[in-house]
């Protein structure tokens, strides 16, 4: 099966964005066709400073290599290195209803945020919507808030094949349950935007800090603790099996703990899960020149796709 999934290079990553859309990408290299790209088009489209774009696109490069996406199994890019998406974006931009667009939640909610209103960030699905069928991808693991965006590549796939045939694949979002969405240190979804976020590369003492700044209930010491409801429960979790996560519930009614204990117990959780990823990012790091080859023999794969599948889009749509 296809499977493509892209992040955009706008900042740290976060454990959220593990959980959300890295780690099932992980889950899936070995037995699919991965595509795994770096939406670094994307990241223009909102309030990031542009004169760290270049170096946060090989910083989320690199954190991905560290994190351990093969490039031997999968197809690994920056999207600006495969031009034909701007081309299709806006052949695709013609099946896209202005309504379809208006609905957005994510330009609603960012926009509300104060974010400057840009054709940028108002187009933006439309853009997701090429990454995805350029490719024919069939599934495209994301977290919850990216639903309504595979949504919308649907209706724009099926609007340009109503009209001529089965060009494009129709993709289907894939979305991890237990893993929707992971919540940030004030409980809220953690995002770059909210600052409320873990990130996958910390230094273990700030690591630490942002643990403890964790917003939890104020029960007082030697008093049983409600696990359900509580982030940092909810955070430590994700890192667990049934039979460690029934031990962690025992421990937060037994009594004996306070937050500040859990509160540690999930920075080591966080810091040991990350050890081996945190060792090829000193790798990574020091060998720019290797991560910058990779990425450009995976667009050269990326790139011999997408330009057959433009000749039958652009032969489609009249495009000489
Ligand atoms: P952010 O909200 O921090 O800007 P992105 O929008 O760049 O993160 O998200 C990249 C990927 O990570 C997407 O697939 C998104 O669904 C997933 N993701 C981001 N935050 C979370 C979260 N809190 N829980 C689950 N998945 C998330
Ligand atoms: N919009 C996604 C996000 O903010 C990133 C993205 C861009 C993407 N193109 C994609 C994700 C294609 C999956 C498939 O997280």
């Amino acid at each position: 099966m296809r499977v493509l999934s892209g992040i955009q290079s706008s900042g740290k990553l976060h454990i959220g964005n593990y959980f959300g859309a890295i780690n099932q990408m992980l889950k899936l290299q070995d037995d699919n066709e991965l595509f795994a790209f770096i939406a670094n088009y994307h990241a223009l489209s909102g309030g990031v400073d542009l004169s760290e774009l270049k170096d946060n696109t090989i910083d989320v490069a690199i954190d991905f290599l560290s994190l351990g996406i093969d490039p031997k199994k999968t197809v690994f890019w920056a999207q600006s290195q495969v031009k034909e998406v701007l081309e299709l974006y806006w052949i695709l931009s013609r099946y896209t209803p202005m309504g379809l667009l208006e609905r957005g939640h994510s330009y609603k909610d960012k926009t509300a945020k104060g974010i400057t209103a840009s054709h940028a960030l108002f187009s933006y699905p439309v853009l997701m919507a090429a990454d995805i069928l350029l490719y024919d991808a069939e599934k495209v693991p994301v977290g919850k808030d990216q639903i309504q965006h595979l949504e919308m590549t649907r209706d724009i796939a099926i609007k340009f094949n109503n009209e001529h045939g089965d060009i494009f694949t129709i993709p289907e979002a894939l979305v991890e349950k237990s893993v929707a969405t992971v919540p940030g240190t004030d409980g809220a979804k953690m995002s770059k935007s909210y600052k409320n976020t873990i990130e996958i590369f910390m230094e273990e003492k700030p690591l630490q800090k942002k643990c403890n700044k964790i917003i939890t209930d104020s029960t007082p010491l030697g008093e049983p603790l409600e696990y359900e409801g509580n982030n940092v429960y909810a955070l430590a979790s994700l890192f667990l099996n049934e039979e460690q996560k029934a031990e962690l519930q025992a421990d937060y009614k037994s009594g004996k703990y306070g937050h500040g204990h859990f509160k540690k117990y999930l920075k080591e959780l966080i810091w040991e899960h990350f050890r081996d990823a945190r060792e090829r990012k000193e790798y990574y790091t020091a060998h720019k020149e290797e991560v910058k080859e990779l990425l450009a023999e995976g667009a050269s794969k990326a790139k011999a796709i997408a330009s057959k599948k433009m000749e039958i889009v652009r032969d489609a749509v009249g495009i000489i």
